[in-house]
């Protein structure tokens, strides 16, 4: 058995209550700008924002320390237009009966269609796995722990600080996610996640108008 080793926490930022209420606030304010767009500028950007903001996703927690995560970076327009096509391939089905009924009902105020342009136009398109278990030096399957809670919370730290840093963003799902896996060479302990479209907003982007549950119907305090 593995003891376990302790160290003095160090890293923690005091500060003065009235500065946690700004910055809560302040933090707030800037994820309640944040819209999923569809519709993204070609402007390029900073290699490095993307690298930061994946750096703060890895720092996540993860059950059991696991981090099941694997970020794929996608700039290249080659493979960028080979995404695209095989999410166009799989939406198309989607939207022609495979969601069945229910499902493109709940999307209608949406307006989402099976063409994606938005995966050629946007500079970066960062492809989530999750790994469902590891692989060890003498090929034995090492158990994960609460792989999609883990990498949902790490995709949550990813898409805040896109947020933050000033760029939009979009989680694009399309199913099934097999040809991704394909596409980037992943290897068969991992499942695709989700697509972070990210970059700046087209100058024309619309947002659909949709209605959110009241914040009071959503909280409970004991
Ligand atoms: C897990 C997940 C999957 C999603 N998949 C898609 C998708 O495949 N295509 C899409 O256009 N939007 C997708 N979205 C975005 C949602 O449609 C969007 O978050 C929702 O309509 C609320 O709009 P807002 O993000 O602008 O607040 C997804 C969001 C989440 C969290």
């Amino acid at each position: 058995m593995t003891k376990a080793k302790f160290v003095p926490y160090r890293d923690f930022l005091e500060l003065p209550e009235a500065d946690m209420r700004s910055r809560a606030e302040a933090f707030r304010v800037t994820m309640a700008r944040r819209r999923s767009i569809r519709q993204f500028s070609t402007r390029a950007v900073d290699r490095s924002v993307i690298e930061e903001c994946v750096r703060a996703a890895h720092s996540s927690p993860s059950g059991a320390n696991m981090q099941p995560w694997h970020f794929v970076v996608v700039s290249d327009p080659s493979v960028k237009a080979e995404i695209r096509r095989g999410a166009e391939d799989e939406e198309r089905e989607f939207y022609s009966g495979r969601a069945g009924e229910h499902w493109i009902k709940a999307l209608e105020p949406i307006g989402t269609v099976p063409l994606k342009p938005f995966l050629d136009t946007a500079p970066y398109l960062i492809v989530v796995f999750q790994k469902n278990y590891a692989i060890s030096s003498n090929h034995q399957r090492l158990n994960h722990y609460y792989v999609p809670e883990s990498v949902g919370i790490a995709v949550g730290i990813l898409i805040s600080g896109l947020q933050h840093a000033g760029l939009s963003t979009l989680i694009h799902t399309p199913r099934p996610m097999g040809f991704l896996r394909r596409i980037l060479k992943r290897p068969a302990n991992e499942r695709t996640c989700m697509i972070v479209v990210t970059g700046y907003p087209a100058p024309d982007a619309t947002v659909p108008v949709l209605k959110k549950k009241a914040f009071e119907d959503t909280i409970t305090f004991f």
